[in-house]
Protein backbone atom coordinates (compact mmCIF):
# COMPACT_ATOMS: atom_id res chain seq x y z
CA UNK A 1 0.00 0.00 0.00
CA UNK A 2 1.26 3.28 -0.71
CA UNK A 3 1.26 6.53 1.29
CA UNK A 4 -1.83 7.31 -0.35
CA UNK A 5 -3.38 4.85 0.16
CA UNK A 6 -4.12 5.12 3.70
CA UNK A 7 -5.95 8.72 3.09
CA UNK A 8 -9.78 8.71 3.58
CA UNK A 9 -11.85 11.42 0.95
CA UNK A 10 -11.81 13.71 3.97
CA UNK A 11 -8.20 13.54 4.13
CA UNK A 12 -7.91 14.47 0.31
CA UNK A 13 -10.02 17.19 0.90
CA UNK A 14 -7.25 18.42 2.96
CA UNK A 15 -4.69 17.62 0.50
CA UNK A 16 -6.72 19.58 -2.25
CA UNK A 17 -6.05 22.49 0.21
CA UNK A 18 -2.26 22.28 -0.04
CA UNK A 19 -3.12 23.41 -4.04
CA UNK A 20 -2.66 27.09 -3.04
CA UNK A 21 0.74 25.65 -2.33
CA UNK A 22 1.09 24.38 -5.54
CA UNK A 23 1.31 21.05 -3.98
CA UNK A 24 -1.21 17.79 -4.05
CA UNK A 25 -4.08 18.31 -6.52
CA UNK A 26 -4.52 19.83 -9.61
CA UNK A 27 -4.23 23.54 -8.41
CA UNK A 28 -6.62 24.65 -11.31
CA UNK A 29 -9.39 21.80 -10.95
CA UNK A 30 -9.07 22.90 -6.92
CA UNK A 31 -9.68 26.56 -7.74
CA UNK A 32 -12.79 25.40 -10.19
CA UNK A 33 -14.21 23.13 -7.27
CA UNK A 34 -13.94 25.68 -4.82
CA UNK A 35 -15.67 28.22 -7.39
CA UNK A 36 -18.16 25.79 -8.37
CA UNK A 37 -19.20 24.85 -4.53
CA UNK A 38 -18.81 28.31 -2.99
CA UNK A 39 -19.31 32.00 -3.40
CA UNK A 40 -15.64 33.07 -3.90
CA UNK A 41 -14.94 34.60 -7.44
CA UNK A 42 -13.87 33.12 -10.25
CA UNK A 43 -12.41 34.63 -13.43
CA UNK A 44 -12.82 33.85 -16.65
CA UNK A 45 -9.36 33.65 -18.98
CA UNK A 46 -7.63 36.48 -20.30
CA UNK A 47 -9.38 37.75 -23.65
CA UNK A 48 -12.91 35.61 -22.90
CA UNK A 49 -15.40 37.01 -25.35
CA UNK A 50 -18.71 38.45 -23.96
CA UNK A 51 -21.11 38.61 -26.04
CA UNK A 52 -24.85 38.59 -26.78
CA UNK A 53 -27.08 37.38 -29.95
CA UNK A 54 -30.16 37.78 -32.12
CA UNK A 55 -31.59 36.68 -35.49
CA UNK A 56 -32.82 38.43 -38.55
CA UNK A 57 -36.25 36.93 -38.78
CA UNK A 58 -36.84 37.33 -35.00
CA UNK A 59 -35.95 41.15 -34.52
CA UNK A 60 -35.62 42.85 -38.09
CA UNK A 61 -39.44 43.37 -39.30
CA UNK A 62 -39.40 45.46 -42.66
CA UNK A 63 -40.15 42.54 -44.41
CA UNK A 64 -41.10 43.88 -47.69
CA UNK A 65 -38.24 46.78 -47.82
CA UNK A 66 -35.59 47.06 -49.98
CA UNK A 67 -35.89 44.23 -52.28
CA UNK A 68 -36.49 41.64 -49.48
CA UNK A 69 -37.93 38.41 -51.13
CA UNK A 70 -40.30 36.25 -48.77
CA UNK A 71 -38.84 33.72 -46.34
CA UNK A 72 -40.24 30.31 -45.22
CA UNK A 73 -40.90 31.92 -41.84
CA UNK A 74 -42.71 34.77 -43.77
CA UNK A 75 -45.10 32.21 -45.43
CA UNK A 76 -45.40 29.59 -42.08
CA UNK A 77 -46.21 32.77 -39.66
CA UNK A 78 -48.44 33.59 -41.77
CA UNK A 79 -50.56 30.45 -42.32
CA UNK A 80 -53.07 30.34 -39.49
CA UNK A 81 -52.42 28.14 -36.57
CA UNK A 82 -48.98 27.80 -36.49
CA UNK A 83 -47.92 30.67 -34.61
CA UNK A 84 -49.56 30.08 -30.79
CA UNK A 85 -50.34 34.14 -30.18
CA UNK A 86 -51.22 33.91 -34.17
CA UNK A 87 -48.66 36.93 -34.66
CA UNK A 88 -45.60 37.59 -37.42
CA UNK A 89 -42.56 38.72 -37.43
CA UNK A 90 -43.36 41.98 -40.06
CA UNK A 91 -42.21 44.66 -37.55
CA UNK A 92 -40.83 42.68 -34.85
CA UNK A 93 -38.50 44.51 -33.40
CA UNK A 94 -38.46 46.94 -35.73
CA UNK A 95 -34.57 46.25 -35.86
CA UNK A 96 -34.34 47.26 -39.12
CA UNK A 97 -34.78 51.04 -38.59
CA UNK A 98 -33.48 50.73 -34.98
CA UNK A 99 -30.20 49.12 -35.28
CA UNK A 100 -28.47 52.15 -34.01
CA UNK A 101 -30.25 52.30 -30.63
CA UNK A 102 -29.75 48.49 -30.26
CA UNK A 103 -25.88 48.45 -30.72
CA UNK A 104 -26.37 51.23 -27.90
CA UNK A 105 -27.94 48.77 -25.64
CA UNK A 106 -24.93 46.42 -26.01
CA UNK A 107 -22.64 49.26 -25.31
CA UNK A 108 -24.22 49.43 -22.45
CA UNK A 109 -23.98 46.57 -21.11
CA UNK A 110 -19.98 46.92 -21.84
CA UNK A 111 -20.30 43.24 -24.01
CA UNK A 112 -17.76 43.41 -26.88
CA UNK A 113 -19.56 40.97 -29.08
CA UNK A 114 -22.41 40.44 -30.89
CA UNK A 115 -23.58 37.43 -33.06
CA UNK A 116 -26.42 38.70 -35.90
CA UNK A 117 -27.80 36.56 -38.34
CA UNK A 118 -28.17 37.70 -42.01
CA UNK A 119 -31.23 37.63 -43.81
CA UNK A 120 -30.68 35.49 -47.39
CA UNK A 121 -33.76 36.92 -48.81
CA UNK A 122 -32.59 40.10 -48.33
CA UNK A 123 -29.66 39.51 -50.40
CA UNK A 124 -30.69 36.89 -53.08
CA UNK A 125 -34.62 37.48 -53.08
CA UNK A 126 -35.52 34.13 -55.59
CA UNK A 127 -32.86 32.68 -53.36
CA UNK A 128 -30.32 32.41 -56.08
CA UNK A 129 -29.54 34.38 -59.18
CA UNK A 130 -29.41 38.09 -59.67
CA UNK A 131 -28.17 39.29 -56.29
CA UNK A 132 -30.50 42.28 -54.58
CA UNK A 133 -28.15 45.55 -54.64
CA UNK A 134 -29.78 46.56 -51.37
CA UNK A 135 -29.54 43.59 -49.65
CA UNK A 136 -26.41 43.86 -48.27
CA UNK A 137 -26.68 47.45 -47.68
CA UNK A 138 -28.86 46.90 -44.36
CA UNK A 139 -25.59 44.68 -42.72
CA UNK A 140 -22.66 47.08 -44.29
CA UNK A 141 -24.69 50.08 -41.76
CA UNK A 142 -25.08 47.67 -38.97
CA UNK A 143 -21.66 46.37 -39.10
CA UNK A 144 -20.18 49.65 -39.54
CA UNK A 145 -21.92 50.95 -36.46
CA UNK A 146 -20.54 47.99 -34.42
CA UNK A 147 -17.08 49.05 -34.95
CA UNK A 148 -17.75 52.47 -34.31
CA UNK A 149 -19.33 51.22 -30.92
CA UNK A 150 -16.62 49.11 -30.22
CA UNK A 151 -18.28 46.06 -30.48
CA UNK A 152 -16.62 42.91 -32.89
CA UNK A 153 -19.49 41.71 -35.48
CA UNK A 154 -19.86 37.65 -35.63
CA UNK A 155 -22.48 36.97 -38.68
CA UNK A 156 -24.09 34.12 -38.94
CA UNK A 157 -25.64 33.42 -42.59
CA UNK A 158 -28.67 31.28 -41.88
CA UNK A 159 -30.68 31.22 -38.95
CA UNK A 160 -33.45 29.94 -40.34
CA UNK A 161 -35.13 32.20 -43.29
CA UNK A 162 -35.02 30.22 -45.79
CA UNK A 163 -36.18 31.87 -49.33
CA UNK A 164 -39.82 31.14 -49.95
CA UNK A 165 -38.52 30.67 -53.67
CA UNK A 166 -36.35 27.97 -52.90
CA UNK A 167 -39.18 26.10 -50.75
CA UNK A 168 -40.99 26.51 -54.02
CA UNK A 169 -38.54 25.79 -56.91
CA UNK A 170 -36.50 22.65 -55.79
CA UNK A 171 -38.30 21.90 -52.31
CA UNK A 172 -36.08 23.46 -49.78
CA UNK A 173 -33.12 21.43 -47.91
CA UNK A 174 -35.10 18.55 -49.61
CA UNK A 175 -32.58 19.55 -52.56
CA UNK A 176 -28.66 19.11 -52.74
CA UNK A 177 -29.61 22.08 -55.38
CA UNK A 178 -30.10 24.60 -51.91
CA UNK A 179 -27.05 23.59 -50.63
CA UNK A 180 -24.95 24.39 -53.38
CA UNK A 181 -26.77 27.91 -54.15
CA UNK A 182 -26.24 28.66 -50.40
CA UNK A 183 -22.35 28.18 -51.04
CA UNK A 184 -22.58 31.09 -53.44
CA UNK A 185 -24.24 33.07 -51.02
CA UNK A 186 -21.99 32.33 -48.74
CA UNK A 187 -19.36 33.63 -51.13
CA UNK A 188 -21.01 36.49 -52.18
CA UNK A 189 -21.35 37.84 -48.30
CA UNK A 190 -18.11 36.92 -47.29
CA UNK A 191 -16.60 38.60 -50.62
CA UNK A 192 -18.21 42.15 -49.29
CA UNK A 193 -18.02 41.88 -44.93
CA UNK A 194 -14.73 39.82 -44.26
CA UNK A 195 -12.89 43.23 -44.73
CA UNK A 196 -14.91 44.44 -41.39
CA UNK A 197 -16.33 40.61 -40.19
CA UNK A 198 -13.53 38.49 -39.46
CA UNK A 199 -15.80 35.47 -37.49
CA UNK A 200 -18.62 33.82 -39.86
CA UNK A 201 -20.94 30.81 -38.33
CA UNK A 202 -22.46 29.21 -41.09
CA UNK A 203 -25.65 27.62 -40.21
CA UNK A 204 -27.20 27.95 -36.87
CA UNK A 205 -29.02 25.09 -35.19
CA UNK A 206 -29.47 22.22 -38.01
CA UNK A 207 -30.12 19.81 -35.38
CA UNK A 208 -33.22 21.83 -34.39
CA UNK A 209 -34.94 23.53 -37.60
CA UNK A 210 -34.28 20.34 -39.67
CA UNK A 211 -36.42 18.29 -37.20
CA UNK A 212 -38.79 20.58 -36.30
CA UNK A 213 -39.57 22.18 -39.58
CA UNK A 214 -39.00 19.33 -41.75
CA UNK A 215 -39.69 15.72 -39.46
CA UNK A 216 -42.42 16.84 -37.19
CA UNK A 217 -44.06 19.78 -38.69
CA UNK A 218 -43.83 22.02 -35.84
CA UNK A 219 -41.71 24.78 -37.58
CA UNK A 220 -41.22 26.30 -40.76
CA UNK A 221 -42.17 25.14 -43.48
CA UNK A 222 -43.91 22.85 -41.66
CA UNK A 223 -43.23 19.38 -43.40
CA UNK A 224 -43.77 16.09 -41.62
CA UNK A 225 -41.66 13.48 -44.19
CA UNK A 226 -40.60 10.10 -43.64
CA UNK A 227 -37.17 9.56 -41.98
CA UNK A 228 -34.97 8.83 -44.82
CA UNK A 229 -36.30 12.04 -45.98
CA UNK A 230 -35.35 13.48 -42.85
CA UNK A 231 -31.84 12.26 -43.09
CA UNK A 232 -31.34 13.69 -46.49
CA UNK A 233 -32.84 16.83 -45.01
CA UNK A 234 -29.93 17.05 -42.51
CA UNK A 235 -27.39 15.60 -44.92
CA UNK A 236 -28.01 18.21 -47.29
CA UNK A 237 -27.75 21.01 -44.61
CA UNK A 238 -24.25 19.55 -43.49
CA UNK A 239 -23.41 19.66 -47.05
CA UNK A 240 -24.39 23.19 -47.51
CA UNK A 241 -21.99 24.27 -44.17
CA UNK A 242 -19.05 22.53 -46.26
CA UNK A 243 -19.81 24.42 -49.49
CA UNK A 244 -19.88 27.51 -47.33
CA UNK A 245 -16.29 26.88 -45.58
CA UNK A 246 -14.93 26.31 -48.71
CA UNK A 247 -16.37 29.73 -50.36
CA UNK A 248 -15.21 31.82 -47.42
CA UNK A 249 -11.93 30.66 -47.50
CA UNK A 250 -11.95 31.29 -51.13
CA UNK A 251 -13.66 34.54 -51.19
CA UNK A 252 -12.91 35.81 -47.79
CA UNK A 253 -10.21 37.35 -46.51
CA UNK A 254 -7.56 35.85 -45.42
CA UNK A 255 -7.46 35.04 -41.48
CA UNK A 256 -11.37 35.01 -41.80
CA UNK A 257 -12.51 32.46 -38.93
CA UNK A 258 -15.50 30.19 -40.23
CA UNK A 259 -17.62 27.81 -37.91
CA UNK A 260 -21.02 25.92 -37.62
CA UNK A 261 -23.58 27.18 -34.65
CA UNK A 262 -25.14 24.33 -33.26
CA UNK A 263 -27.15 23.21 -30.75
CA UNK A 264 -25.24 19.85 -29.88
CA UNK A 265 -27.55 16.93 -28.12
CA UNK A 266 -26.36 17.36 -24.81
CA UNK A 267 -25.55 14.70 -22.86
CA UNK A 268 -24.76 15.02 -19.24
CA UNK A 269 -23.25 12.29 -16.58
CA UNK A 270 -26.59 10.88 -14.76
CA UNK A 271 -23.60 11.40 -11.64
CA UNK A 272 -20.10 11.85 -11.98
CA UNK A 273 -18.10 8.55 -11.91
CA UNK A 274 -15.92 7.58 -15.07
CA UNK A 275 -18.02 5.12 -16.06
CA UNK A 276 -20.46 7.47 -16.12
CA UNK A 277 -18.63 10.23 -17.90
CA UNK A 278 -17.58 7.43 -20.38
CA UNK A 279 -20.46 6.64 -21.38
CA UNK A 280 -21.55 9.99 -22.06
CA UNK A 281 -18.54 10.55 -24.52
CA UNK A 282 -20.00 7.76 -25.93
CA UNK A 283 -23.41 9.08 -26.53
CA UNK A 284 -22.75 12.55 -27.23
CA UNK A 285 -20.88 10.82 -30.80
CA UNK A 286 -23.47 8.45 -31.26
CA UNK A 287 -26.34 11.14 -30.80
CA UNK A 288 -24.47 13.86 -32.50
CA UNK A 289 -23.54 12.05 -35.66
CA UNK A 290 -26.11 12.86 -37.98
CA UNK A 291 -24.63 16.54 -38.11
CA UNK A 292 -21.93 17.85 -35.79
CA UNK A 293 -20.25 14.34 -36.38
CA UNK A 294 -20.03 14.17 -39.76
CA UNK A 295 -18.99 17.41 -39.51
CA UNK A 296 -16.18 17.05 -37.61
CA UNK A 297 -14.88 13.27 -38.13
CA UNK A 298 -15.88 13.68 -42.05
CA UNK A 299 -17.84 10.02 -41.57
CA UNK A 300 -21.02 8.66 -40.09
CA UNK A 301 -20.74 6.70 -37.41
CA UNK A 302 -21.58 3.00 -37.74
CA UNK A 303 -23.53 2.81 -34.73
CA UNK A 304 -25.77 6.11 -36.81
CA UNK A 305 -25.99 3.93 -40.09
CA UNK A 306 -27.23 1.03 -38.57
CA UNK A 307 -29.71 3.03 -36.26
CA UNK A 308 -30.76 4.68 -39.58
CA UNK A 309 -31.09 1.42 -41.65
CA UNK A 310 -32.93 1.69 -44.84
CA UNK A 311 -33.66 5.18 -43.70
CA UNK A 312 -30.14 6.54 -44.03
CA UNK A 313 -28.97 9.61 -45.76
CA UNK A 314 -27.60 9.16 -49.51
CA UNK A 315 -24.17 10.76 -49.99
CA UNK A 316 -20.61 10.39 -51.75
CA UNK A 317 -16.99 9.90 -50.27
CA UNK A 318 -16.77 13.68 -52.14
CA UNK A 319 -20.00 14.92 -50.02
CA UNK A 320 -18.07 13.93 -46.80
CA UNK A 321 -14.95 15.63 -47.90
CA UNK A 322 -16.48 18.94 -48.70
CA UNK A 323 -18.69 18.74 -45.21
CA UNK A 324 -15.99 18.14 -43.49
CA UNK A 325 -13.69 20.69 -44.49
CA UNK A 326 -11.87 21.83 -41.20
CA UNK A 327 -13.21 24.72 -39.52
CA UNK A 328 -11.64 27.45 -37.16
CA UNK A 329 -14.30 26.83 -34.12
CA UNK A 330 -17.10 25.24 -33.24
CA UNK A 331 -20.34 27.23 -31.91
CA UNK A 332 -22.56 25.32 -29.42
CA UNK A 333 -25.84 26.38 -28.55
CA UNK A 334 -26.56 25.18 -24.69
CA UNK A 335 -29.73 25.58 -23.13
CA UNK A 336 -30.94 22.42 -21.60
CA UNK A 337 -30.16 18.88 -20.46
CA UNK A 338 -31.47 16.86 -23.15
CA UNK A 339 -30.07 13.28 -22.08
CA UNK A 340 -28.80 12.24 -18.67
CA UNK A 341 -26.77 9.15 -19.03
CA UNK A 342 -25.78 6.40 -17.58
CA UNK A 343 -22.93 3.25 -18.31
CA UNK A 344 -24.90 0.10 -19.07
CA UNK A 345 -23.75 -3.33 -19.42
CA UNK A 346 -26.46 -3.55 -22.49
CA UNK A 347 -25.17 -2.83 -25.89
CA UNK A 348 -24.38 0.31 -26.57
CA UNK A 349 -22.66 0.63 -23.35
CA UNK A 350 -24.81 3.73 -22.57
CA UNK A 351 -28.51 4.21 -21.59
CA UNK A 352 -30.36 7.37 -21.30
CA UNK A 353 -32.47 7.66 -18.08
CA UNK A 354 -35.92 9.05 -18.00
CA UNK A 355 -36.75 12.35 -16.78
CA UNK A 356 -39.08 12.68 -13.86
CA UNK A 357 -42.38 14.50 -13.88
CA UNK A 358 -40.57 17.07 -11.59
CA UNK A 359 -37.75 17.86 -12.99
CA UNK A 360 -37.22 21.25 -13.24
CA UNK A 361 -37.87 23.79 -16.08
CA UNK A 362 -37.53 27.78 -17.00
CA UNK A 363 -40.58 29.57 -18.49
CA UNK A 364 -40.33 27.53 -21.40
CA UNK A 365 -41.47 24.56 -20.51
CA UNK A 366 -38.34 22.40 -22.63
CA UNK A 367 -36.31 24.40 -21.19
CA UNK A 368 -35.17 22.47 -17.84
CA UNK A 369 -32.35 24.03 -16.11
CA UNK A 370 -29.32 21.83 -15.63
CA UNK A 371 -26.35 24.39 -15.40
CA UNK A 372 -23.70 21.38 -15.61
CA UNK A 373 -24.82 20.93 -19.39
CA UNK A 374 -22.54 24.25 -19.99
CA UNK A 375 -19.69 22.13 -18.38
CA UNK A 376 -20.13 18.97 -19.87
CA UNK A 377 -21.28 19.61 -23.32
CA UNK A 378 -18.29 21.21 -24.06
CA UNK A 379 -15.80 19.37 -22.37
CA UNK A 380 -17.34 16.30 -24.00
CA UNK A 381 -17.18 17.89 -27.39
CA UNK A 382 -13.96 18.70 -27.03
CA UNK A 383 -12.64 15.11 -25.50
CA UNK A 384 -14.61 13.12 -28.22
CA UNK A 385 -13.57 15.21 -31.60
CA UNK A 386 -10.54 17.10 -30.22
CA UNK A 387 -12.06 20.66 -31.38
CA UNK A 388 -9.75 23.24 -30.31
CA UNK A 389 -12.15 26.79 -30.16
CA UNK A 390 -15.49 26.49 -28.97
CA UNK A 391 -17.91 29.22 -28.47
CA UNK A 392 -21.18 28.98 -26.61
CA UNK A 393 -22.98 30.67 -29.60
CA UNK A 394 -26.20 30.91 -27.39
CA UNK A 395 -27.59 30.29 -23.58
CA UNK A 396 -30.56 31.68 -21.88
CA UNK A 397 -33.47 31.82 -21.02
CA UNK A 398 -37.27 32.69 -20.91
CA UNK A 399 -38.64 34.57 -17.90
CA UNK A 400 -42.32 35.93 -17.33
CA UNK A 401 -41.06 39.41 -17.43
CA UNK A 402 -43.68 41.21 -15.76
CA UNK A 403 -43.32 45.05 -15.39
CA UNK A 404 -43.41 45.95 -11.88
CA UNK A 405 -45.56 49.11 -10.87
CA UNK A 406 -42.00 50.97 -10.58
CA UNK A 407 -41.40 50.38 -14.17
CA UNK A 408 -38.75 47.74 -13.50
CA UNK A 409 -38.15 44.08 -14.15
CA UNK A 410 -36.90 42.25 -11.65
CA UNK A 411 -36.36 38.68 -13.66
CA UNK A 412 -34.92 36.51 -10.67
CA UNK A 413 -35.05 33.61 -11.97
CA UNK A 414 -33.35 34.56 -14.98
CA UNK A 415 -30.05 35.95 -12.77
CA UNK A 416 -30.38 32.45 -11.25
CA UNK A 417 -30.58 30.66 -14.05
CA UNK A 418 -27.39 32.78 -15.47
CA UNK A 419 -25.53 32.37 -12.43
CA UNK A 420 -25.48 29.03 -12.31
CA UNK A 421 -24.82 28.16 -15.66
CA UNK A 422 -22.05 30.84 -15.95
CA UNK A 423 -20.40 29.25 -12.63
CA UNK A 424 -20.51 25.88 -14.33
CA UNK A 425 -18.52 27.23 -17.62
CA UNK A 426 -16.40 29.26 -15.69
CA UNK A 427 -15.77 25.56 -14.00
CA UNK A 428 -15.17 24.31 -17.66
CA UNK A 429 -12.39 27.18 -18.41
CA UNK A 430 -10.44 26.67 -15.21
CA UNK A 431 -10.25 22.93 -16.13
CA UNK A 432 -8.90 24.00 -19.75
CA UNK A 433 -11.87 23.09 -21.69
CA UNK A 434 -11.20 25.87 -24.59
CA UNK A 435 -14.77 27.92 -24.58
CA UNK A 436 -13.44 31.08 -26.16
CA UNK A 437 -16.38 32.95 -25.52
CA UNK A 438 -20.11 33.13 -25.14
CA UNK A 439 -23.05 34.96 -25.88
CA UNK A 440 -26.36 35.21 -24.18
CA UNK A 441 -29.33 34.99 -25.91
CA UNK A 442 -31.10 37.05 -26.16
CA UNK A 443 -30.39 41.34 -26.69
CA UNK A 444 -33.43 41.93 -26.29
CA UNK A 445 -37.18 40.20 -26.29
CA UNK A 446 -38.28 39.12 -30.01
CA UNK A 447 -39.90 36.85 -32.11
CA UNK A 448 -40.21 33.71 -30.97
CA UNK A 449 -41.00 31.65 -33.73
CA UNK A 450 -44.34 29.62 -32.43
CA UNK A 451 -44.30 31.39 -29.60
CA UNK A 452 -44.74 34.50 -30.93
CA UNK A 453 -44.54 37.22 -28.44
CA UNK A 454 -45.33 34.80 -25.60
CA UNK A 455 -41.98 34.11 -24.82
CA UNK A 456 -39.47 36.75 -23.30
CA UNK A 457 -35.69 35.95 -23.30
CA UNK A 458 -34.26 39.35 -23.56
CA UNK A 459 -31.83 41.09 -21.31
CA UNK A 460 -33.92 44.27 -22.67
CA UNK A 461 -37.62 44.19 -22.78
CA UNK A 462 -39.45 45.64 -25.27
CA UNK A 463 -42.88 46.47 -25.20
CA UNK A 464 -43.99 45.47 -28.85
CA UNK A 465 -46.59 48.10 -29.07
CA UNK A 466 -44.50 51.49 -28.80
CA UNK A 467 -40.74 49.57 -28.92
CA UNK A 468 -39.84 50.88 -26.20
CA UNK A 469 -36.57 49.07 -24.72
CA UNK A 470 -35.78 48.76 -20.58
CA UNK A 471 -33.19 47.04 -19.43
CA UNK A 472 -34.03 43.91 -16.97
CA UNK A 473 -32.26 43.41 -14.03
CA UNK A 474 -30.68 40.65 -15.25
CA UNK A 475 -28.42 43.74 -17.41
CA UNK A 476 -26.61 44.41 -14.18
CA UNK A 477 -26.05 41.31 -13.27
CA UNK A 478 -24.67 40.27 -17.07
CA UNK A 479 -22.88 43.76 -17.27
CA UNK A 480 -20.78 42.56 -13.83
CA UNK A 481 -20.29 39.51 -14.76
CA UNK A 482 -18.72 41.19 -18.50
CA UNK A 483 -16.46 44.09 -16.50
CA UNK A 484 -14.86 42.13 -14.24
CA UNK A 485 -14.95 38.91 -16.27
CA UNK A 486 -15.21 37.12 -13.75
CA UNK A 487 -18.77 34.98 -11.78
CA UNK A 488 -19.19 35.61 -7.86
CA UNK A 489 -17.74 37.83 -5.41
C1 LIG B 1 -32.58 28.67 -30.02
C2 LIG B 1 -32.68 29.45 -31.32
O1 LIG B 1 -32.77 27.34 -30.29
O2 LIG B 1 -33.55 28.90 -29.07
C3 LIG B 1 -33.22 30.84 -31.12
O3 LIG B 1 -31.44 29.49 -32.00
C4 LIG B 1 -34.45 30.79 -30.27
O4 LIG B 1 -33.48 31.40 -32.37
C5 LIG B 1 -34.14 30.18 -28.90
O5 LIG B 1 -35.01 32.06 -30.10
C6 LIG B 1 -35.40 29.98 -28.07
O6 LIG B 1 -36.22 29.04 -28.71
P1 LIG B 1 -37.79 29.04 -28.68
O7 LIG B 1 -38.19 27.83 -29.46
O8 LIG B 1 -38.21 28.92 -27.25
O9 LIG B 1 -38.29 30.29 -29.31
Amino acid sequence: MTVFGKFSRRHFGKLAGLSALGLGAHPSRAAAAAAADGAAPASFPKDFVWGTATSSYQIEGAVNEDGRGRSIWDVFSHTPGKIEDNTTGDVANDHYHRYREDIGLIRDIGAKAYRFSIAWPRVFPDGAGKSNPKGLDFYDRLIDELLRQGIVPYATLYHWDLPQALEDRVGGWRSSETAKVFGDYAAHVAARITDRVSSIFTINEAGRFVTFGYGLGVDAPGLKLPDAEVNQVRHNVALAHGLAVQAIRAQGRPGTRVGVAENIATCVPAFDTPENVRAAETATRELNAGFLGVILEGKYTEGFLRYAGKDAPKFTDQELKIISTPTDFTGLNIYAPQFYIAASDQPPGWSMLPFPNSFPHMNSEWLRVGPETIYWAPRLAAKVWNVENIYISENGTSSEDKVHPDGKIYDLDRIMYLRNYLRQLQRATAEGVPVRGYFLWSLMDNFEWIFGYGKRFGLYHVDFETQRRTAKLSVAFYRDVVARNAIGV
